[in-house]
């Protein structure tokens, strides 16, 4: 691995092709490559936490390997996907699934002709998500899904499937950092009828590629918690052997942005002022509400012993970063105030001799560095951990110095 090339191996581009970890894109997923590398040395049994859970990768992995997968997430959505991956389901269950399939298609079709008075999310501009056909045939099969009559577990691998179809079929479009909307709704001449076929056909098709990565066996197990990575000790945890995550960077990336669609559709949010108070939860949320709440924020304490350099950069980016600077600077001050508090609680949670790993980029305001790396290296040393030591795993921009870390501490 060459550290200056963008090594696109180890983003959430290599989860594509690896069986369940490729069942929902979320781009500040790492890679499954990277989980294996780091936990492939481990005991059967051995305890992972990942105390930013995302999509489940760190759990997956662990379970993969025959270890006990644990992690925490501030998001619902995110801790029903990570079980739904981590789950291990019984041929049986695959088999009765996958015979309702023809049936819940059938009830799919029939109800788009309802499709008006169907129940549709509260998404905002719903109607440049989806074609008019695409829409009506996402109805239906929400309704058939709601109807249909089978164990959780099948519901689970079927509300994978529609969001995977939900996805496929809609404008959004990925060659940005994040998800953005194709500003020419791809299929916006299509004939309406078309569409809703061929939304439904991609729905079995879906289904069934879910269903065959669901036969995966897997020796180990996994389970994600709803909580906060800044108070462990709430979720009952065990100690773990290793801690291997990769938090938010320090970048205003918002998860809600690129999970809204999966979220209003499976009914984890209802209310844009709903996604805004969890983003607020969330460290480094800026969603809606979230910014105005960061607005009235003032540090509780410091973070010794970043606080002075935290202080210096961010009077910098304050300054340079025009009517946002204000705001951003205080972003990056409850970023690290934040991290703070968890890397304290995580101490707590890593058994004596075991390993903490965090993968985390560096970013720049303003033309302002932010060391994120260096900042956390500081942190854990002064949390207690020992051997604490950096590497870089990748160039993440091929412009600007933008790179991902390994920062790993021991616990004494
Ligand atoms: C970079 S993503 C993790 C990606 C993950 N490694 C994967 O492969 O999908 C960071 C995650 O941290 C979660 N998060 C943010 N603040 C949190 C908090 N206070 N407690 C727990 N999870 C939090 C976000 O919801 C998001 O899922």
């Amino acid at each position: 691995m060459n550290p200056q090339q963008q090594n696109s191996y180890l983003t959430h581009r290599a989860n594509a092709g690896a069986g369940r970890h490729g069942w929902l894109r979320l781009t500040p997923a790492y890679s499954v490559r990277l989980v294996r590398e780091r936990t492939g040395h481990l005991p059967a049994g051995a305890v992972v936490t990942d105390p930013f859970s995302g999509t489940g990768t760190t759990i997956l992995a662990a379970a993969e390997h025959g270890c006990d997968g644990r992690a925490v997430d501030v998001n619902p959505f995110l801790v029903w996907l990570g079980n739904a991956k981590a789950a291990r389901y019984p041929a049986a269950l695959l088999a009765e699934t996958r015979a309702s399939v023809p049936v819940m298609a059938a009830h799919a079709a029939a109800w788009t002709a309802e499709a008006p008075v169907l129940w549709a999310p509260n998404l905002h501009n719903i109607d440049r998500w989806w074609s008019p056909g695409s829409l009506a045939a996402l109805k239906g099969l929400r309704r058939a899904l709601d109807e249909v009559c089978l164990p959780a577990p099948a519901l689970d691998l079927l509300g994978i499937a529609f969001c995977r179809t939900a996805i496929a079929v809609s404008n959004a479009a990925f060659n940005h950092q994040s998800m953005s909307l194709r500003t020419a709704p791809a299929s916006a001449t299509a004939d309406a009828a078309d569409d809703c076929a061929g939304v439904i056909r991609r729905f079995a098709a879906e289904t069934a590629g879910v269903l065959t990565s669901a036969e995966a066996a897997l020796p180990g197990a996994g389970r994600v918690i709803q909580g906060d990575a800044r108070d462990l000790d709430a979720g009952g945890l065990p100690p773990c052997d290793l801690l291997l995550t990769s938090p938010p960077y320090v970048n205003r990336m918002s998860y809600i942005r690129e999970l809204r669609p999966y979220m209003y559709w499976l009914r984890f949010l209802d209310r844009a002022s709903d996604a805004g108070e969890l983003d607020w939860t969330a460290i480094g949320g800026t969603w809606g509400i979230a910014t105005s709440r960061l607005n009235g924020w003032a540090p509780d304490g410091t973070v010794a012993p970043i606080d002075g350099e935290l202080r210096e950069v961010c009077t910098l980016i304050a300054r340079d970063g025009g009517k946002n600077g204000p705001l951003l600077a205080t972003y990056v001050t409850k970023y690290f105030h934040d991290m703070s508090a968890h890397f304290a609680t995580a101490f707590r949670h890593v058994k004596t001799g075991g390993q903490a790993t965090y993968i985390i980029g560096n970013s720049t305001f303003y033309g302002h560095v932010v060391p994120a790396e260096r900042w956390y290296s500081s942190l854990l040393r002064a949390t207690g951990f020992t051997d604490v030591r950096t590497s870089v795993l990748r160039k993440r921009n091929s412009n600007l110095a933008l790179y991902e870390y390994e920062v790993t501490g021991r616990r004494p």
